[in-house]
């Protein structure tokens, strides 16, 4: 044993007061003892003491080594220390397995054998430091992640206010200096504007993905169809006059939240309305089918399409297949969309062919 290691403490109960005189001369070179004389003692004792293994005996008058062990494992400050027991009926393997069973580590029959013993302990301890560790490491982790979580969530909403200022004040020197002003600064406060726009659409967009992080699912009972319609409608207003074919297949239900499989609807269709704004004969499909008995929901579009050799960025926010000039956005909305599906349980992907079309499939996993 390493010396320079913290000490350890080891909880020795024995109603017998040799066998724990016993037992804490063969421990007590490395580690701090305490000890007990009853089932009652040790659980009060662990709970107050936490020490790093309990080594108990089964036979004790009153509260016995089992007993004791069963009223740990249900309390918080006792459950996670690890128990050996000392067993004086090294013949009754029922016994020892059931020891085990009731969440004891190890046994060790009497008479006690010394190395055995401290053998043991030294394998308890080391489990229990390195449980400890990943208790410790899983707490820091769900900490940092809900932090960065609402991180993100805040920035992008502080982000908003200094912008409607600049926004605002940019819009009040065009309408009241706009006179005094030649046509180049004129010109300069519209690019303003537009840059205002720009970055307020993604800094919706960023809220929106982070959003869909924070965010509870609510699953119930949906109808896709609705929903994908009620989207629809939506995105058209945007421009009533564009003819385009659409076909929605009536009546898909699935389990899901409602907001977050609208949002999922309307980033598809809007990508399948966008990138087929140049097609001859535009046509949008919304339906379902079945593979390994388990529904797959798909959009299709007769669009732009892309290379699949780039399918791999999709997903990746801000990364976008077309330039900006070609085809506007911010490339949140199919992270966004990974996102929730992922959420969901479920996958996303796609089939296209450059200038043919693209389809995008989502599964949603169980209910
Ligand atoms: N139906 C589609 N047809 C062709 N390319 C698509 C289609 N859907 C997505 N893409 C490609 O994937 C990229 C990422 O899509 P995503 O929806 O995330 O971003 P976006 O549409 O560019 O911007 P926005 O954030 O406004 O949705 C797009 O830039 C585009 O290149
Ligand atoms: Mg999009």
């Amino acid at each position: 044993m390493d010396h320079n290691e913290w000490r350890g403490t080891v909880l020795v109960v024995d109603d017998n007061e040799d066998n724990v005189d016993l037992a804490e001369q063969i421990l007590e070179d490395d580690y701090d003892i305490i000890t007990a004389d009853s089932g009652q003692a040790c659980i009060d004792m662990a709970a107050a003491e936490q020490p790093d293994v309990i080594v108990l005996d089964v036979q004790m008058p009153g509260m016995d080594g089992y007993e004791a062990l069963e009223k740990m494992q249900t309390m918080d400050a006792c459950k996670n220390i690890p128990v050996i027991f000392l067993s004086a009926r090294y013949r009754d393997v029922d016994r020892v397995v059931h020891g085990l069973e009731l969440g004891a580590l190890d046994y060790i029959t009497k008479p006690v054998d010394d190395e055995l013993l401290q053998a043991k302990v030294r394998v308890a301890v080391r489990i229990k430091r390195a449980e400890d560790l990943v208790r410790q490491q899983r707490a820091e982790l769900s900490v940092a992640n809900r932090d960065l979580k609402s991180f993100s969530y805040s920035a992008s909403h502080d982000l908003r206010a200094p912008l409607r200022h600049i926004k605002s004040y940019s819009e009040a020197l065009l309408e009241d200096y706009a006179k005094i002003l030649p046509q180049e600064g004129r010109f300069m406060l519209e690019r303003i504007a537009t840059s205002v726009q720009h970055m307020d659409l993604l800094i919706e967009g960023l809220l929106n993905f982070s959003r869909c992080t924070v965010t509870e699912l609510n699953k119930v009972e949906v109808d896709l169809s609705l929903i994908a319609e009620h989207e629809w409608v939506k995105l058209r207003q945007g421009e009533p006059e564009r003819q385009i074919e659409i076909d929605i297949a009536p009546g898909l239900s699935a389990v899901g939240d409602k907001s977050a499989l609208s949002v999922v609807l309307y980033n598809l269709l809007d990508n399948a309305w966008k990138y087929s704004k140049n097609t001859v004969q535009p046509s949008i499909a919304f339906g379902v089918m079945t593979e390994k008995k388990l529904p797959v929901y798909f959009v299709k579009d007769n669009g732009a399409g892309f290379n699949m050799a780039n399918a791999d960025k999709l997903y990746e926010p801000f990364s976008r297949l077309h330039n900006q000039d070609e085809f506007e956005g911010n490339g949140i909305g199919l992270a966004t969309v990974h996102r929730i599906v992922q959420k969901h349980g479920g996958e996303i992907w796609a089939e296209s062919i450059a200038d043919e079309g693209a389809t995008f499939f989502f599964t949603l996993g169980g209910g």
